[in-house]
């Protein structure tokens, strides 16, 4: 039996990916661009097992079994994987070379998320990431990341930006069979450490609509999403690529807001609409706004964006993310004792976090503008950061036993 375990992270878009061109292959209309979150509060971690032994591929999800066959896009990715993993044993065989028979073996699949799925985190995409690195490591196989992207793409479109760390583009591509259709490093995380990130998870009761159901409705109704296509992602994609290489955070957070803004417009576009933005989502939009207003030379200090749901991902450079937090856990009081989730420590305590704010010491911060929300508006907050791509973990951390059955299985 070979056993091996991983970890994916999160990805939040900042020029963002809505639309399909082929929705089998999952090639996409416009190109977008992604800053990979650190893996120390969200990842996605699976373990995969293969072995003679097994009599069919089974899957857990969350420490649930799942019937494998019923997934089409996991599906994809098995197969491409392991026509790879043939390739290889037969070019060793060709060689007079032994590879064993890895690529026709049945294989166990346990996956984790260290978050809620119903938080909406982007749990698709660092899971089939993660899904598609576990192979590749598990098969020994030689493609580069970008290769691996193209397979990660068939699982779920933006699991394929979930490959690298730090600042990451997919190219959409022009050709049918999608073989151009990639995930490419635009800078390593290292390039720009001082980008932060603050996750505020936004409560919300009712169940949206999913991304995959929803990009269709808009690729099928909304004028606008055409002129988003061809005249505003072009040119956005080149100024955002020379904002991150220049580190320029003027330029990243005015495209970073304005293109969250577009995507729920095309949202509004569609026909009949789609909303994913509620009034705490929106109110957290105007503080941000409010809080740029407060810069002496007129510069951003932070900058929002949305994704399908509720949740604000707040990027700002290092300096401000103290003061952000406190706005907005002034603004959205928190309900619960692991309210705010902070590896870096910024704050001694819960109570350090509130007593500290003054909004009134920020010249021109209009504090009436928006009103406080009742406790538990916003649920958590996660101060995070731009960080590496997948990473391979120890035996010890496997999530499947000596019998390639999950450790964990919930009821
Ligand atoms: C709003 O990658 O979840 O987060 O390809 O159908 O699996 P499928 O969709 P998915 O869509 C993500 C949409 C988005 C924007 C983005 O991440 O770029």
């Amino acid at each position: 039996m070979k056993t091996v375990t991983c970890t994916a992270p999160v990805n939040i878009a900042v020029i963002k990916y809505w639309g399909k061109r082929d929705t089998g292959l999952i090639l996409p209309t416009n190109d977008s661009l992604s800053v990979t979150l650190s893996q120390d509060i969200l990842h996605s971690k699976t373990t995969i097992s293969a072995a003679k032994e097994y009599s069919h591929d089974r899957l857990w999800l969350n420490g649930k079994e799942e019937d494998i066959t019923k997934n089409k896009r996991m599906h994809n990715c098995f197969r491409e994987t392991r026509a790879l993993r043939q390739q290889l044993e037969q070019d060793a065989a060709q060689r007079g070379e032994t590879l064993e028979p890895l690529s026709s073996y049945h294989v166990h699949v346990c996956s984790e998320n260290n978050f809620p799925t119903a938080a909406g985190l982007a749990s698709s995409a660092s899971g089939l990431a993660a899904l598609v690195f576990t192979l590749a490591k598990l098969f020994d196989l030689t493609n580069n990341m970008s290769e691996l992207s193209r397979i990660a793409r068939q699982g779920s479109g933006s699991a394929c930006r979930s490959l690298f760390g730090g600042f990451v583009a997919w190219e959409m591509g022009s050709k049918d069979d999608g073989s151009d259709s990639l995930a490419v490093q635009v800078a390593p995380e290292t390039h720009w450490p001082e980008l932060e990130a603050l996750i505020c998870v936004v409560s919300d009761e009712k169940k949206g609509t999913s991304s995959t159901e929803g990009m269709q409705h808009t690729v099928n109704t909304s004028p606008l999403l055409q002129h988003r296509i061809k005249e505003v992602v072009p040119v956005r994609m080149a100024e955002m690529k020379k904002a991150i290489h220049e580190r320029d955070f003027q330029t990243f957070a005015a495209l970073t807001m304005k293109d969250s803004n577009q995507f729920h417009a095309v949202c509004l576009d569609t026909y009949p609409p789609i909303f994913y933005l509620n009034d705490t989502s929106r109110a957290i939009m105007k503080i941000v706004h409010e809080y740029n207003a407060t810069s002496p030379d007129g510069k951003l200090k932070a900058a929002y964006t949305y994704d399908a749901g509720p949740n604000a991902v707040i990027y700002a450079p290092k300096e401000n993310m103290r003061e952000i937090i406190q706005l907005i856990a002034h603004y959205f009081p928190g309900s619960a004792d692991n309210y705010f989730v902070d590896p870096y420590k910024l704050f001694t305590s819960t109570q350090d976090l509130v007593s500290d704010f003054k909004p009134a010491g920020h010249a021109a911060f209009n504090e009436n503008s928006i009103p406080v929300f009742p406790a538990g508006s916003v649920s958590r907050l996660l101060h995070t950061k731009t960080d590496d791509g997948p990473r391979v973990l120890g035996q010890e951390e496997s999530l499947l036993n000596e019998q390639g059955l999950p450790k964990r299985v919930s009821a």
